[in-house]
């Protein structure tokens, strides 16, 4: 028999190679669309378990009760134990103990995902699922919109390594009230949020804490208590959660009608004045309801107004295009690996419509200073004015304007002198399309 088994075994692996693996341990894969064009690093076992969770099973073996955990751990992450005595979960009337979350079988631990919570809190769990049914971005979507986006998986390591530790809100419910003690205290205030709602694109944290609301919080919340649930007359002045996850309801996409801001919308569809009923009934807690609504009207008129500037600017680069004026040219820079289409029929790309990825690296300087002003300027003029911080959203108004006058100046500089200036006959391709990072890049992701 085991003779018999180990001919077979040989043979398979003369058959295909391949299987070579197959005594071994899986090599790492990714996951998503591009699977097969990134690996994990070590840190994804935390921010993506259910996919690249390895348990250890060098050190311990054995199959415990949660009391023999508990004693255990209390020496080994006396930490861990004090943060869970102090938890909920202690004190429940049964108490849940640490095989609730990672199993008993110390060779065949695992870290929880939201269906380990879910099994426990399904209207949670069921919240958040919801969100799908909203489309991008939502938290229930937020892992596989990461890993999916072209930029993740064709751009080296060092770039996009840390993408996953703020999607991860979209494989474990630990984001907002942190492993052990899952505290809804902790989850009720804004620094649980922006920690990933922060950075350039989505400056919500600087935004915030430039409104009336976040003068307030500042000044005043660290003596508002907490432990009380985000319910209208608990609260002086909102946070993140109390607008956003109205009443505690784990659902961040249901009243998102600008959303990212990354793209112009119609704010009047049958779905977006839904939307917008919800958000008033929210500033109703506290305002009268004109306020909420000359508050909407402003925003609105404020995105038609970005908008009517950054179709001008974009329309500006698809002429300098046609003319061929946008050096490094499309075909002069490393296409993106994964681009079989642009390796074949390299075209410089403009704006959200002809491709997002394709904006943010390789492109010309007069395309990057574009990006700058459509994803960081206009973003955060949006989120000024989204959050009622009217000098924050006119700074960045203020931003984009100027941008775009360098814009215009800078294309009739290149209008002006033609594509034959000395700049312009340099041979960027040796330099770009196979220079040493170029290399790099290609053979790590
Ligand atoms: C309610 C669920 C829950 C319970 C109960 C629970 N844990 Fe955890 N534990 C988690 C989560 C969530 C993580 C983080 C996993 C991740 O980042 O993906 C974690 C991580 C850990 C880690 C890894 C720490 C590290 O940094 O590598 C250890 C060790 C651990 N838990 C031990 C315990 C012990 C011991 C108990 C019992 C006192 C316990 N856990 C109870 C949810 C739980
Ligand atoms: C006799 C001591 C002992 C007992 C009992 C014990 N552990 Fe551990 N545990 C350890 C040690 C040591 C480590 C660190 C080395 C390792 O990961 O094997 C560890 C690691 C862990 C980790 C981190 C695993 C990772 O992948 O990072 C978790 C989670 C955990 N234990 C949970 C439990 C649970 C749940 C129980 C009860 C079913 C338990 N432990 C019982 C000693 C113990
Ligand atoms: C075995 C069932 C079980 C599992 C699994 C479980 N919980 Fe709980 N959880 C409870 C019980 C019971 C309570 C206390 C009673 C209550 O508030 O519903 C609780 C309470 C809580 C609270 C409120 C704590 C407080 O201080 O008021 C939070 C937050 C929470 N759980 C989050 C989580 C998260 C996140 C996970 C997964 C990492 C999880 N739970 C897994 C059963 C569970
Ligand atoms: C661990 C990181 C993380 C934490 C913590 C977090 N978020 Fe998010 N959130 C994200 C990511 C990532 C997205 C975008 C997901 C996508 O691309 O689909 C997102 C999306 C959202 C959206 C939808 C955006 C849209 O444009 O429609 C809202 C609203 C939101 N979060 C609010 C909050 C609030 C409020 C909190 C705190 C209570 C919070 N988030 C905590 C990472 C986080
Ligand atoms: C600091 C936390 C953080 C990091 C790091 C991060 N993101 Fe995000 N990402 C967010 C948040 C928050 C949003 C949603 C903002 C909003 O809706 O206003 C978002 C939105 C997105 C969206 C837009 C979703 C949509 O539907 O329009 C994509 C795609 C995305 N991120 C991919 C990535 C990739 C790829 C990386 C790594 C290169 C990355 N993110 C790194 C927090 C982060
Ligand atoms: C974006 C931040 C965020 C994430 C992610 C999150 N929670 Fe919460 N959670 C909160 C907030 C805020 C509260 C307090 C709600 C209130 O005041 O009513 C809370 C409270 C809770 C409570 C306390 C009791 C209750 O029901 O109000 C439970 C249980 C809970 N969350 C479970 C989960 C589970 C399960 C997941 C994953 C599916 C999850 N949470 C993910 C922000 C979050
Ligand atoms: C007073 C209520 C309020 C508070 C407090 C608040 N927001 Fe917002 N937020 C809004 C409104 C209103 C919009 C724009 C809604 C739209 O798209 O029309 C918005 C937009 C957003 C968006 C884009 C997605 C969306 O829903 O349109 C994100 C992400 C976001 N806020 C996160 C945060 C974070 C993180 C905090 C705390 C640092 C915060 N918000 C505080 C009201 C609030
Ligand atoms: C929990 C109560 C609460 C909620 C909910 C709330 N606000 Fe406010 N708001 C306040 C308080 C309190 C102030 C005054 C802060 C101060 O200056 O002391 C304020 C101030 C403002 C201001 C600034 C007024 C000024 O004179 O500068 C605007 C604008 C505003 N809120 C709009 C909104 C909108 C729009 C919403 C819904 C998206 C909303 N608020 C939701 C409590 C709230």
């Amino acid at each position: 028999m085991w003779i018999a088994h180990h001919c077979l075994v040989a043979l398979l692996l003369l058959l295909c190679p391949h299987l070579v693996w197959s005594g071994l341990p899986d090599p790492p894969l990714g996951t998503g669309e591009h699977a097969d064009a990134w690996k994990p690093d070590p840190m994804h076992e935390y921010w993506d378990p259910a996919n690249h969770h390895r348990p250890e099973t060098e050190t311990m073996a054995g199959i415990f009760p949660g009391e023999v955990c508990l004693e255990c751990h209390a020496q080994i992450t006396p930490g861990i134990v004090k943060d869970w005595r102090n938890s909920g979960h202690a004190r429940a009337q049964q108490p849940v103990l640490c095989p609730a979350c990672h199993g008993e079988d110390h060779q065949k631990l695992v870290f929880p995902t939201h269906q380990t919570c879910g099994n426990c809190h399904p209207q949670r769990l069921a919240e958040m699922e919801e969100e799908k049914k909203y489309g991008f971005p939502s938290h229930a979507l937020a892992m596989e919109r990461a890993v999916d986006a072209k930029h993740f998986a064709d751009k080296p390591k060092a770039e996009v390594t840390a993408c996953l530790q703020c999607h991860s809100v979209g494989s474990k419910c630990d984001s907002c009230h942190t492993r052990h003690r899952f505290d809804p205290a902790e989850a009720r205030r804004p620094e649980a949020c922006i920690t990933c709602h922060s950075g350039p694109p989505h400056p919500d944290d600087d935004s915030y804490f430039a409104s009336a609301h976040g003068q307030k919080y500042l000044e005043e919340g660290a003596s508002w208590s907490w432990d009380k649930p985000l319910k209208k007359g608990n609260y002086p002045a909102p946070g993140c959660a109390y607008c956003h996850m109205r009443e505690g309801k784990h659902q961040v996409a249901d009243k998102a009608v600008w959303k990212f801001g990354i793209r112009e919308i119609n704010p009047r569809t049958a779905e977006n004045v839904i939307k917008r009923k919800r958000w008033q009934e929210t500033c109703a807690d506290c305002h009268p309801a004109p306020v909420a609504l000359s508050f909407f009207n402003a925003l609105d008129a404020e995105r038609k107004a970005a908008w009517n500037l950054l179709y001008r600017v974009e329309g500006l680069l698809k002429s300098l295009r046609s003319q061929d004026l946008l050096r490094p040219a499309a075909s002069e820079r490393p296409p993106y690996p994964m681009d079989r289409i642009a390796r074949l029929f390299p075209r410089a790309r403009i704006g959200f419509f002809e491709g997002q990825a394709s904006a943010f690296y390789n492109v010309s300087a007069i395309e990057r200073d574009y990006f700058e002003l459509w994803y960081f300027d206009n973003l955060a003029a949006y989120k000024g004015m989204a959050h009622q911080a009217p000098a924050f959203q006119r700074r960045f108004a203020e931003r984009m304007h100027q941008s775009a006058q360098q814009i215009e100046n800078q294309a009739k500089r290149l209008s002006a002198t033609g594509p034959h200036t000395p700049s312009n006959s340099m041979d960027l391709k040796s330099i770009w399309l196979d220079g040493e990072y170029t290399r790099f890049n290609r053979d790590h992701n």
